[in-house]
Formats: C-alpha cells, structure tokens, sequence
C-alpha cells in the first residue's frame, strides 16, 4: 500500500517533470529569456504618429555624440528583439564543417562547394551552404544569400566573374516556415523566446561564423541579402551582426524595410501579415498586440535601417510590388538617412526601384553587386545606376525632428 502510495506519486512528479520540460521546449510567451526585462505594454506606450526620433534615449536624453549613438543602438536593438522578433542564442562556439562535395565549374573559373554545418548543444542544428568561390588566391569579398534551397542565385557565374564569393544557406534547415512548429533550432535552444525571422538570420550568423575561419573570405567585405521573406530576414541580421558589411534587403516590405506607419496603396499592414492564419509565427507573440495600433510602436521599420549604419545598406524593391509597400519603404529610408548622417556615412545607404514585380531578378543581383563594388571598392557603376531613388517625392516629411549637432 505504502510502495503502491510512494509509485504514484514517484510517477506524478516525474509527469510534472516532462511537463516542465515540454513548457520548456515550446517556450512559452510572456517568459522572457534571462536578463531580459519586461518593457512596457501597448497600452502603456504613448501615441507617436510620425517616425519616431531614433535620437532620443531611453532617459528622454537626445544623443550628442557616437559613444552616445553606441549606447542608444543597443536601447533600440533591445526594443526590437523584445517587440518584434525575439531574442537569439549567443553563438555557437564550435560549429564543425563537412565539406559534402566541391567541384570545378565555370570551365575551371570557379570552385563549387556543398558545406554542411552543424552546431548546437547536441549538434542537431544543420545549415546546408552552398559556396561558388573563384578561382585564385583570394581572399573575396562575399555575397551571401538566405533562401529555402541552396545554388538559387541566378546570375552566379557573372557575380563570381566580377570577383566575388557567391553563397547561399538554406533558411528552413533551421526552421520549416510552418505554423506551430517547432523547428530544429528552436527546439535546440528553448530558453529563448525568437521566432522565425530571428532564427533564420542568426542561422546566417552562424554562416559567417563559418566564413570567419577561411582564407579565402575577405572578412571585410561579406555581403547578405535574400528575397522577401529572405529581405526581411536579411535586414534582421544585417541590423544585428556588425561583421555584416553590406545589408541588401530585396523585395522586403513589411517586417523588413517598409515601414508600418507608412502604408501605399495594397500594402501589406502589421495587423496582415501577424494574423494567426498568416505570419504570425515569424515575430514574437507580443507583436500583434500593435496590430490596427501601429502609431504605438516606440519604434518603426527605419530603427532597423538605423542599426546598420555606418556600415552599407541599400534596400531593392519593384515600383509595381505593392504588398511590399514601396512608399513605406521610401519613408522609412528617410527616417534612417539622418542617423547615416551623423556617423558620417551618408553614402552608405541605398535604395533602388526597378520597374515590375515581386522578384529577385537579375538586374537586381546586378544592382547589388554595383552598390558593393561602390562601397567595398569606390568603384562606380558601369551602368550609371543611381543609389538613391525616391519615387514618391511628394511623399510628406515623415518626421519633424532633425539631426543632432554639435558632435
Ligand atoms: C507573403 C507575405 C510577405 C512576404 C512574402 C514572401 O506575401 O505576406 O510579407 O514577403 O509572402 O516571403 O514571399
């Protein structure tokens, strides 16, 4: 009686056990990871109709100088993670590389390589990488892309004859894109509460962790983009990881470089794309709470842009690809514009129109790759592109305040 008694409840906590354990797993919103505070709610935060002010500090101080700005981009990124998107694992510190084949290509002006890596406490989290690296000593600056497969960029053989490493990395290794699930790499780190877009650009993290050991990399000059989904993941990591020195968002709109209180005409909303049914699984649970509410967000898209400099940006969109709020992302260009300005680094941001759809084409790999011979090389385009296209000049000033002076 007694042992059938001490069973039971043997069995009762090792079942409370597992749940623990579950809850754990699935983590659980509303906990935050450790060290991370809670922030105010919706309805505590105050109404901010225009872009607000990147300048002003959490203590309501206004930045005066970079040591000032240092400071104020780790407020910002706080906030993002925290209402937006989630925060990531540390890196990983020993990812190990399989090279799975590696051939000649390009009639022998380039190598080929199949890279997996694995990592995490388990080694359970894998990323497929595919590299084309020319042929030479090197080192090469790189262009790195995120996207569901890998070898997807089109125009490969002209980018990698211009001089450049072309890779991409497989996003859904990390996470399949589905809601409800839990995907590899959140199942690897439950203690943290990140959703999609952060896994997979701290997936893009980890490639550049990769890229850091060869010699081949020009460690300088690595490049990241990727499409859509991809663009907003792309600005994600491009915002976070400062050895990312060229962030090139393509087609991104809404969670990426257009802004939420900017909205064109047909252009995705934050009440869209975090509806259950749709995306809600790319941003932290939190983020719906500001749908149809947009104007209490204590920051906007052009925050993200902002963490970026003064390193490059240049976001590429299509004119005709309304869900991805073209005018949005003019506006949130000029609401970052004023921070690239103080840190003297005006001719780092971009951003590109090109006529038509909703695609990474191949004249937008070539602007790409125009922006970086810019910025990496001070080279200028053959093709007399400009990087500074606003289509919408009687967009209205989306802000009143101004850069700080007196540096
Ligand atoms: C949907 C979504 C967009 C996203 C796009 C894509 O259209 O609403 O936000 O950019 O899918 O990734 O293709």
């Amino acid at each position: 009686m007694v042992r059938q008694y001490r069973n039971t409840i043997i069995n009762q906590i090792r079942g409370l056990g597992l749940i623990l354990l579950l809850l754990g797993m699935f983590a659980c919103p509303g906990t935050n990871p450790a060290g991370v505070v809670d922030m105010p709610g919706v309805d505590k935060l105050p109404d901010i109709k225009e872009l607000p002010d990147p300048f002003v500090m959490n203590d309501g101080t206004r930045v005066k100088n970079k040591t000032d700005w240092a400071k104020r981009r780790e407020e910002i990124k706080a906030m993002m993670l925290y209402y937006q998107y989630g925060h990531i694992p540390p890196a990983h510190k020993n990812i190990i590389a399989k090279e799975l084949s590696s051939e000649t290509v390009y009639d022998g002006g380039a190598t080929k390589k199949h890279i997996l890596l694995s990592m995490g406490p388990e080694r359970e989290v894998k990323i497929n990488v595919g590299m084309v690296i020319p042929k030479g000593e090197g080192p090469f600056p790189v262009i790195l892309k995120n996207d569901r497969g890998i070898f997807n960029v089109p125009i490969a053989d002209e980018i990698v004859r211009r001089g450049y490493i072309v890779a991409d990395y497989a996003r859904t290794d990390l996470d399949p894109d589905q809601k409800n699930t839990v995907g590899p790499a959140q199942a690897a780190y439950p203690d943290y509460d990140w959703a999609t877009l952060a896994v997979w650009a701290w997936g893009g993290m980890r490639v550049i962790d990769y890229f850091m050991t060869l010699d081949v990399v020009d460690k300088e000059r690595i490049a990241f983009t990727g499409h859509s989904r991809g663009g907003k993941t792309a600005l994600l990591a491009g915002a976070l990881d400062e050895r990312i020195a060229l962030v090139v968002p393509n087609g991104s709109g809404c969670g990426g470089a257009g802004c939420y209180r900017f909205q064109g005409e047909k252009s995705e909303t934050l009440e869209r794309i975090t509806a259950p049914e749709r995306f809600e699984y790319w941003f932290h649970p939190r983020f719906r709470d500001f749908a149809d509410k947009e104007t209490k967000l204590p920051f906007d898209q052009h925050f993200l842009k902002a963490m970026v400099a003064p390193r490059a940006m240049i976001s590429i969109d299509a004119l005709g690809d309304l869900w991805a709020n073209p005018y949005g992302t003019q506006q949130s260009h000029r609401g970052a514009q004023p921070v690239f300005e103080f840190l003297g680094a005006d001719d780092k941001l971009g951003i590109y129109f090109r006529a038509g759809g909703h695609a990474q084409k191949e004249d937008d790999w070539r602007t790409l790759v125009d922006f970086a011979d810019k910025v990496f090389f001070e080279k200028m385009p053959a093709s007399g592109r400009l990087f500074c296209q606003l289509p919408f000049p009687n967009a209205p000033q989306p802000f009143s305040w101004s850069v700080p002076r007196g540096k």
